[in-house]
C-alpha cells in the first residue's frame, strides 16, 4: 500500500540527527564491488530504495549481498551473469554505472538503456563514447546496449562536460584496462573522490579524484575491504534548509561542511548562524530569512543542483526575491507547482525561477515529483500553517533512509501513514 507523509508545520526544530552515508557514493561503490575478489563490507550503509535496487542487481548477477545491522556485505565471487534485466535497469536511473564495472570484470555487458527520467532527458553518450575509446564495442539496439570488450586499453579521455556518472563509469572500466587511463575534465564531486578511496582500499591505483584529471593504472587484481562512505552532503543540506525554514537550533552529527560550502554560504547570507566542528555542523535560525544573491547550479564546487529545490523551499517565506538558475538538468522545477499549492510565489521562465517570499504558507495535499523535489515539500511543510499531506513519497525513499524519523528526532510533527488510513 502506498504511503503518505503527514507534516504539521509551525514548530521550531531542535535536537540532533546523524547524517547517513552518501547515496551518491554508495551506488557507484556497490557497482565497484564487482571488481573486487573477496568480501566487501560497507559500514553504516544507508537503507535506501536505490541501495535496495543495487542489491537486487548484484543478486541478479549471482552475487551475494546481505545486511548485518547497518552493514552491507557483498561478495561477488559467484557472479555468473553479465546482463541486467530491463525491470531492474528502470528501477534506478543510475544503474548505468554497472556498465563500466561489468566490462572490467567480465568483458561484456548486456543491459537496457536507462533512458529519460523525472529530471528530463538523461543521456549516457559520454559514458558510451569513453568506453568505446577504451576499446569496448557497443551496439545499441531497440533500447538495449550490447557491450563487448575482450580487452580494454588505457588511454586519455577528454569529457565534453564533467559528468559525475561518466567519470565514475570510466574509472571502473579503466581498472580493468591494460595501462593507464587519464580522464580529463572529470567531475570533481566529493563522491568521485570517495569512489577513488574505495577502489584504492581494494588495491587499485587511482589518483587525482577531486581535481579535473583522474588517473587510473589498470590491470591490478582487486581484493575486498571494509569501507565507510562519506556523509551525505545533500541529506545534510536538506536538514539545514529544514531548520532555516522552520527556525530552531539543530546539530547534524557527521556532516562535513567542506562538502557543503556553497549551501552554507547561501544560508548564512539568508541569516542563519551555521557553525562546524570536527563532529558535525550546528545551525541556529530565528525569524524570517532574507532573500539572497542569485543561486546558480553548477558542477562541483559550484552550487549543487541536488540542493536547489530544498534551498528554494527554505526561502519561500523570506523577505524579498531570490533568483535561481538551474544549469544542470532541463526539467528540475517540477516541485514548483506543488509548492504553489502551499501558497508559494515562484515564477519560472526556462532555466530561471524567481522566488518572492510570502508572509505565510499553508498546508495542502501535495505530491512528490522527484527525490529532491519531494524533500523540498517537507522543508516547506515545516513552515506552513496546518497539515501538509505528501503523496508519492517513494521518490523520497530513494534517497533518505527515513526522513520522517529524522524530522521527528528534530522535534517536527511528522509521520508516515498508509494512504487508506488517511482516507478513513
Ligand atoms: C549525478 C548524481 C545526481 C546529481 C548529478 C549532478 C548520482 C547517482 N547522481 O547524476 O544526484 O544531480 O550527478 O550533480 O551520483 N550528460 C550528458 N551526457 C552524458 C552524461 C551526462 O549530456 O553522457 C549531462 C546530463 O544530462 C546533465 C549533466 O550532464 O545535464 C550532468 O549529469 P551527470 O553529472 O552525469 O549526472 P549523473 O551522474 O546522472
Amino acid at each position: 500500500m502506498s504511503q503518505l507523509l503527514l507534516l504539521r508545520g509551525g514548530r521550531p526544530l531542535s535536537g540532533e540527527v546523524k547524517i547517513q552515508g552518501a547515496k551518491n557514493s554508495v551506488l557507484p561503490i556497490l557497482a565497484a564491488t564487482l571488481l573486487a575478489r573477496g568480501q566487501v563490507v560497507l559500514r553504516s550503509c544507508p537503507r535506501l530504495r536505490d541501495v535496495d535496487a543495487s542489491v537486487r542487481i548484484l543478486r541478479s548477477l549471482g552475487c551475494d549481498a546481505r545486511w548485518e545491522g547497518d552493514d552491507l556485505t557483498v561478495d561477488t565471487t559467484g557472479m555468473d551473469c553479465c546482463g541486467i534485466s530491463d525491470d531492474l535497469m528502470r528501477e534506478m536511473r543510475s544503474s548505468a554505472v554497472f556498465l563500466g564495472a561489468m566490462l572490467a570484470r567480465c568483458g561484456q555487458a548486456d543491459l537496457s538503456y536507462p533512458g529519460g527520467c523525472e529530471l528530463g532527458p538523461r543521456p549516457i553518450d559520454l559514458h558510451l563514447s569513453g568506453l568505446r575509446e577504451l576499446g569496448a564495442e557497443i551496439r545499441e539496439e531497440g533500447g538495449f546496449l550490447h557491450c563487448r570488450a575482450p580487452r580494454l586499453t588505457g588511454r586519455e579521455i577528454l569529457l565534453r562536460m564533467p559528468s559525475v556518472g561518466a567519470t565514475e563509469n570510466l574509472m571502473l572500466a579503466a581498472c580493468g584496462a591494460e595501462g593507464t587511463t587519464v580522464i580529463s575534465n572529470a567531475a570533481r564531486e566529493p563522491e568521485v573522490e570517495d569512489l577513488q578511496n574505495f577502489l584504492n582500499a581494494c588495491g587499485a591505483k587511482v589518483s587525482g579524484a577531486g581535481s579535473s584529471a583522474v588517473a587510473v593504472e589498470g590491470g591490478r587484481r582487486l581484493h575486498g575491504c571494509a569501507y565507510r562512505a562519506m556523509p551525505d552532503r545533500i541529506a545534510a543540506a536538506t536538514y539545514l534548509c529544514a531548520v532555516s525554514s522552520a527556525g530552531g537550533d539543530i546539530f547534524l552529527r557527521g556532516a562535513e561542511e567542506r562538502h557543503l560550502a556553497t549551501v552554507t554560504a547561501a544560508l548564512r547570507e539568508a541569516g542563519c548562524d551555521i557553525r562546524r566542528d570536527e563532529t558535525g555542523i550546528s545551525a541556529v535560525c530565528r525569524g524570517r530569512l532574507r532573500a539572497i544573491r542569485p543561486v546558480q547550479t553548477a558542477p562541483y564546487p559550484g552550487f549543487p543542483t541536488d540542493a536547489q529545490a530544498v534551498l528554494m523551499a527554505a526561502l519561500l517565506r523570506s523577505r524579498g526575491a531570490t533568483v535561481f538558475e538551474e544549469n544542470i538538468f532541463a526539467s528540475r522545477y517540477r516541485h514548483v507547482g506543488e509548492l504553489a499549492r502551499m501558497g508559494a510565489d515562484i515564477r519560472v521562465a526556462g532555466r530561471v525561477a524567481v522566488v518572492t517570499g510570502v508572509e505565510q504558507l499553508h498546508g495542502a495535499p501535495v505530491r512528490c515529483t522527484d527525490l529532491r523535489g519531494g524533500a523540498a515539500l517537507c522543508v516547506a511543510a515545516l513552515a506552513a500553517e496546518g497539515e501538509t499531506r505528501i503523496s508519492q513519497i517513494c521518490h523520497i525513499d530513494r534517497g533518505y533512509a527515513d526522513i520522517a524519523r529524522d524530522l521527528t528526532a528534530l522535534g517536527a510533527d511528522a509521520r508516515r501513514a498508509d494512504e487508506k488510513e488517511n482516507d478513513s
